[in-house]
Protein backbone atom coordinates (compact mmCIF):
# COMPACT_ATOMS: atom_id res chain seq x y z
CA UNK A 1 0.00 0.00 0.00
CA UNK A 2 1.09 3.22 -0.67
CA UNK A 3 2.44 5.24 2.40
CA UNK A 4 0.13 8.06 1.88
CA UNK A 5 -3.18 5.81 2.16
CA UNK A 6 -2.42 4.51 5.16
CA UNK A 7 -3.55 6.33 8.00
CA UNK A 8 -1.07 7.61 10.81
CA UNK A 9 -0.67 6.11 13.63
CA UNK A 10 -0.35 8.59 15.78
CA UNK A 11 -3.00 12.02 15.49
CA UNK A 12 -2.16 14.72 17.71
CA UNK A 13 -4.84 15.46 20.34
CA UNK A 14 -4.93 19.37 19.23
CA UNK A 15 -2.85 21.56 17.03
CA UNK A 16 -3.53 25.17 15.91
CA UNK A 17 -1.99 28.89 15.67
CA UNK A 18 -0.96 31.46 18.60
CA UNK A 19 -4.44 32.36 18.09
CA UNK A 20 -6.40 29.49 17.86
CA UNK A 21 -6.01 25.71 19.61
CA UNK A 22 -7.81 23.15 17.68
CA UNK A 23 -8.50 20.57 19.99
CA UNK A 24 -10.46 16.70 20.60
CA UNK A 25 -13.36 16.99 23.06
CA UNK A 26 -12.95 15.92 27.01
CA UNK A 27 -15.86 14.94 28.76
CA UNK A 28 -15.17 17.74 31.16
CA UNK A 29 -16.34 20.16 28.17
CA UNK A 30 -20.02 19.01 28.37
CA UNK A 31 -21.38 22.05 30.62
CA UNK A 32 -19.04 24.64 28.33
CA UNK A 33 -20.42 23.02 25.44
CA UNK A 34 -23.94 23.29 26.67
CA UNK A 35 -23.54 26.96 27.86
CA UNK A 36 -21.96 27.84 24.59
CA UNK A 37 -25.04 26.36 22.56
CA UNK A 38 -27.90 27.39 24.74
CA UNK A 39 -26.45 31.15 23.72
CA UNK A 40 -26.02 30.23 19.92
CA UNK A 41 -28.35 28.04 19.02
CA UNK A 42 -32.03 29.46 18.35
CA UNK A 43 -31.36 32.62 16.52
CA UNK A 44 -27.55 31.53 15.08
CA UNK A 45 -27.14 28.00 14.80
CA UNK A 46 -30.87 26.59 14.42
CA UNK A 47 -31.23 26.94 10.95
CA UNK A 48 -28.20 25.32 9.55
CA UNK A 49 -27.99 22.67 12.33
CA UNK A 50 -28.30 18.65 11.77
CA UNK A 51 -31.13 17.13 14.07
CA UNK A 52 -30.45 16.35 17.41
CA UNK A 53 -28.11 19.85 18.27
CA UNK A 54 -30.96 21.27 19.84
CA UNK A 55 -30.91 18.63 22.52
CA UNK A 56 -26.63 19.31 23.03
CA UNK A 57 -27.89 23.27 23.57
CA UNK A 58 -30.48 21.68 26.81
CA UNK A 59 -28.42 23.03 29.95
CA UNK A 60 -30.38 20.38 32.19
CA UNK A 61 -28.37 17.51 33.94
CA UNK A 62 -25.40 19.45 33.42
CA UNK A 63 -25.17 18.98 29.92
CA UNK A 64 -26.38 15.67 30.35
CA UNK A 65 -26.88 15.20 26.15
CA UNK A 66 -23.81 17.30 25.59
CA UNK A 67 -21.77 14.80 27.06
CA UNK A 68 -23.52 11.89 25.81
CA UNK A 69 -22.81 13.68 22.00
CA UNK A 70 -19.27 14.07 23.28
CA UNK A 71 -18.07 10.25 24.37
CA UNK A 72 -20.11 9.23 20.73
CA UNK A 73 -17.33 11.64 19.07
CA UNK A 74 -14.77 10.55 21.30
CA UNK A 75 -15.27 6.77 19.92
CA UNK A 76 -15.35 7.80 16.48
CA UNK A 77 -12.15 9.59 16.97
CA UNK A 78 -10.75 6.39 18.21
CA UNK A 79 -11.87 4.79 15.48
CA UNK A 80 -10.27 7.31 13.28
CA UNK A 81 -13.78 8.23 10.97
CA UNK A 82 -14.31 11.14 12.22
CA UNK A 83 -12.56 14.21 13.84
CA UNK A 84 -14.74 16.67 15.82
CA UNK A 85 -12.69 19.48 17.33
CA UNK A 86 -13.54 22.30 19.23
CA UNK A 87 -12.51 25.72 18.02
CA UNK A 88 -10.82 27.47 21.10
CA UNK A 89 -8.72 30.69 22.25
CA UNK A 90 -5.12 29.76 22.98
CA UNK A 91 -5.16 32.35 25.79
CA UNK A 92 -8.10 31.53 27.57
CA UNK A 93 -9.00 28.02 26.52
CA UNK A 94 -12.53 29.58 25.56
CA UNK A 95 -14.39 26.84 23.74
CA UNK A 96 -15.84 29.31 20.76
CA UNK A 97 -17.11 27.02 18.02
CA UNK A 98 -16.45 23.42 16.02
CA UNK A 99 -14.86 21.84 13.57
CA UNK A 100 -15.86 18.57 12.10
CA UNK A 101 -13.83 16.22 9.72
CA UNK A 102 -16.31 13.75 9.18
CA UNK A 103 -17.07 10.65 7.14
CA UNK A 104 -13.38 9.78 6.26
CA UNK A 105 -13.49 7.20 3.79
CA UNK A 106 -9.91 5.47 3.18
CA UNK A 107 -8.98 3.00 0.74
CA UNK A 108 -9.75 4.72 -2.73
CA UNK A 109 -11.53 7.55 -1.20
CA UNK A 110 -9.35 8.95 1.27
CA UNK A 111 -11.23 11.71 1.67
CA UNK A 112 -13.80 13.45 4.59
CA UNK A 113 -16.38 16.43 4.66
CA UNK A 114 -15.52 19.55 7.10
CA UNK A 115 -18.01 21.20 8.50
CA UNK A 116 -18.24 24.01 11.78
CA UNK A 117 -20.02 26.21 13.56
CA UNK A 118 -18.91 29.48 15.82
CA UNK A 119 -20.48 30.45 18.61
CA UNK A 120 -22.79 33.36 18.56
CA UNK A 121 -20.44 35.90 20.78
CA UNK A 122 -17.54 34.79 18.85
CA UNK A 123 -18.82 35.50 15.24
CA UNK A 124 -16.97 38.49 12.67
CA UNK A 125 -13.69 37.48 14.61
CA UNK A 126 -12.12 35.21 11.14
CA UNK A 127 -12.35 32.59 13.47
CA UNK A 128 -14.21 30.67 11.25
CA UNK A 129 -11.92 31.22 8.23
CA UNK A 130 -8.72 30.45 10.01
CA UNK A 131 -9.71 27.22 11.59
CA UNK A 132 -10.65 26.04 8.29
CA UNK A 133 -7.45 26.66 6.64
CA UNK A 134 -5.80 24.97 10.04
CA UNK A 135 -8.29 22.11 9.54
CA UNK A 136 -7.32 21.41 5.93
CA UNK A 137 -3.74 21.33 7.19
CA UNK A 138 -4.48 18.56 9.57
CA UNK A 139 -6.86 16.85 6.76
CA UNK A 140 -3.67 16.78 4.50
CA UNK A 141 -0.66 16.92 6.24
CA UNK A 142 -1.30 14.84 9.58
CA UNK A 143 -4.67 12.76 8.37
CA UNK A 144 -2.77 12.06 4.87
CA UNK A 145 -6.50 12.42 2.85
CA UNK A 146 -6.54 13.13 -0.52
CA UNK A 147 -9.71 15.22 -0.91
CA UNK A 148 -11.74 17.27 1.73
CA UNK A 149 -15.35 18.90 0.41
CA UNK A 150 -17.50 21.33 2.01
CA UNK A 151 -21.43 20.76 1.75
CA UNK A 152 -23.23 24.32 2.58
CA UNK A 153 -26.92 25.20 1.95
CA UNK A 154 -26.99 27.72 -1.15
CA UNK A 155 -29.11 29.87 1.13
CA UNK A 156 -26.18 30.25 4.09
CA UNK A 157 -25.03 33.90 2.94
CA UNK A 158 -22.49 33.88 5.51
CA UNK A 159 -20.59 30.14 5.46
CA UNK A 160 -20.81 30.65 1.48
CA UNK A 161 -18.39 33.56 1.95
CA UNK A 162 -15.92 31.64 3.84
CA UNK A 163 -15.44 29.37 0.52
CA UNK A 164 -15.07 31.79 -1.24
CA UNK A 165 -12.70 33.84 0.27
CA UNK A 166 -10.09 30.90 0.33
CA UNK A 167 -11.19 29.95 -3.15
CA UNK A 168 -12.10 26.96 -3.33
CA UNK A 169 -12.92 25.24 -6.02
CA UNK A 170 -16.85 24.99 -6.28
CA UNK A 171 -17.85 21.76 -8.25
CA UNK A 172 -21.71 21.66 -8.31
CA UNK A 173 -25.35 22.10 -6.56
CA UNK A 174 -26.73 18.81 -4.51
CA UNK A 175 -30.50 19.41 -5.48
CA UNK A 176 -32.09 18.96 -1.96
CA UNK A 177 -29.02 17.50 -0.70
CA UNK A 178 -28.39 17.99 2.73
CA UNK A 179 -31.16 18.15 6.15
CA UNK A 180 -30.36 21.22 8.47
CA UNK A 181 -32.75 23.66 10.39
CA UNK A 182 -35.76 20.32 9.57
CA UNK A 183 -35.99 20.99 6.13
CA UNK A 184 -34.28 19.82 3.06
CA UNK A 185 -31.76 22.23 1.42
CA UNK A 186 -30.07 22.54 -1.88
CA UNK A 187 -26.27 22.40 -1.28
CA UNK A 188 -23.26 24.10 -3.02
CA UNK A 189 -20.02 21.47 -3.04
CA UNK A 190 -16.43 22.89 -2.86
CA UNK A 191 -13.61 21.03 -2.55
CA UNK A 192 -9.68 20.56 -2.35
CA UNK A 193 -7.33 18.36 -2.95
CA UNK A 194 -3.61 17.39 -1.85
CA UNK A 195 -2.06 18.57 -4.89
CA UNK A 196 -3.79 21.83 -5.04
CA UNK A 197 -3.59 21.89 -1.03
CA UNK A 198 0.56 21.79 -1.51
CA UNK A 199 0.32 24.68 -4.27
CA UNK A 200 -1.78 26.57 -2.23
CA UNK A 201 -1.24 25.90 1.35
CA UNK A 202 1.75 28.77 1.70
CA UNK A 203 -0.27 31.54 0.18
CA UNK A 204 -3.60 30.40 2.39
CA UNK A 205 -1.63 30.22 6.02
CA UNK A 206 0.19 33.92 5.17
CA UNK A 207 -2.78 35.54 4.41
CA UNK A 208 -5.39 33.50 6.98
CA UNK A 209 -3.08 32.33 9.76
CA UNK A 210 -0.79 35.50 9.80
CA UNK A 211 0.09 34.53 13.58
CA UNK A 212 1.76 31.56 13.20
CA UNK A 213 5.16 30.83 15.48
CA UNK A 214 7.05 27.51 15.04
CA UNK A 215 7.52 24.12 14.30
CA UNK A 216 7.11 22.06 16.94
CA UNK A 217 7.47 18.07 17.02
CA UNK A 218 4.66 15.99 15.67
CA UNK A 219 5.36 13.51 18.07
CA UNK A 220 3.95 15.71 20.87
CA UNK A 221 0.51 15.75 21.89
CA UNK A 222 -0.26 18.91 20.87
CA UNK A 223 1.30 20.22 17.42
CA UNK A 224 2.09 23.85 16.11
CA UNK A 225 1.72 22.88 12.22
CA UNK A 226 4.44 24.50 9.98
CA UNK A 227 4.24 27.35 7.44
C1 LIG B 1 -20.75 30.61 9.27
C2 LIG B 1 -19.94 30.84 10.55
C3 LIG B 1 -19.23 29.55 10.92
C4 LIG B 1 -18.91 31.95 10.30
O1 LIG B 1 -18.08 32.07 11.46
P1 LIG B 1 -17.13 33.34 11.69
O2 LIG B 1 -16.07 32.92 12.65
O3 LIG B 1 -17.96 34.50 12.01
O4 LIG B 1 -16.50 33.51 10.23
P2 LIG B 1 -15.28 34.48 9.90
O5 LIG B 1 -15.12 35.51 10.97
O6 LIG B 1 -14.13 33.64 9.53
O7 LIG B 1 -15.82 35.20 8.61
C5 LIG B 1 -17.03 35.93 8.78
C6 LIG B 1 -16.80 37.42 8.65
O8 LIG B 1 -15.88 37.97 9.59
C7 LIG B 1 -14.97 38.85 8.92
N1 LIG B 1 -13.71 38.90 9.63
C8 LIG B 1 -12.64 38.10 9.45
N2 LIG B 1 -11.65 38.44 10.29
C9 LIG B 1 -12.14 39.45 11.04
C10 LIG B 1 -11.61 40.22 12.11
N3 LIG B 1 -10.36 40.02 12.59
N4 LIG B 1 -12.40 41.17 12.67
C11 LIG B 1 -13.65 41.38 12.22
N5 LIG B 1 -14.20 40.68 11.19
C12 LIG B 1 -13.45 39.73 10.63
C13 LIG B 1 -14.83 38.22 7.61
O9 LIG B 1 -14.34 39.13 6.63
C14 LIG B 1 -16.26 37.85 7.33
O10 LIG B 1 -16.98 39.00 6.97
P3 LIG B 1 -17.73 39.08 5.64
O11 LIG B 1 -18.58 37.84 5.64
O12 LIG B 1 -18.53 40.32 5.75
O13 LIG B 1 -16.67 39.06 4.59
C15 LIG B 1 -20.85 31.26 11.74
O14 LIG B 1 -21.57 32.41 11.38
C16 LIG B 1 -21.82 30.16 12.13
O15 LIG B 1 -21.48 29.31 12.95
N6 LIG B 1 -23.03 30.18 11.56
C17 LIG B 1 -24.08 29.24 11.92
C18 LIG B 1 -23.73 27.78 11.63
C19 LIG B 1 -23.27 27.59 10.22
O16 LIG B 1 -23.78 28.22 9.29
N7 LIG B 1 -22.28 26.70 10.03
C20 LIG B 1 -21.74 26.43 8.74
C21 LIG B 1 -22.50 25.34 8.09
S1 LIG B 1 -21.84 25.04 6.47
Amino acid sequence: MLEEFRPPERVPKSFGSSRLLLRQYRTSDAESLAALLAISYQDHLAPWSPPGMERDAEPTGGGRAAREHILVALDKCEEGSDYRLFITLRETGEIVGQMGLTQIIRGVSQSCFIGYWVGLPYVHRGYATEALVLAMEFAFDVLKLHRVSLWIATGNEVSLKIPARLGLRFEGTAIRGLFLGNKWHDTHIFAMTSEEWSERKAELKSIFVPREITLVSGTADEIQLSS
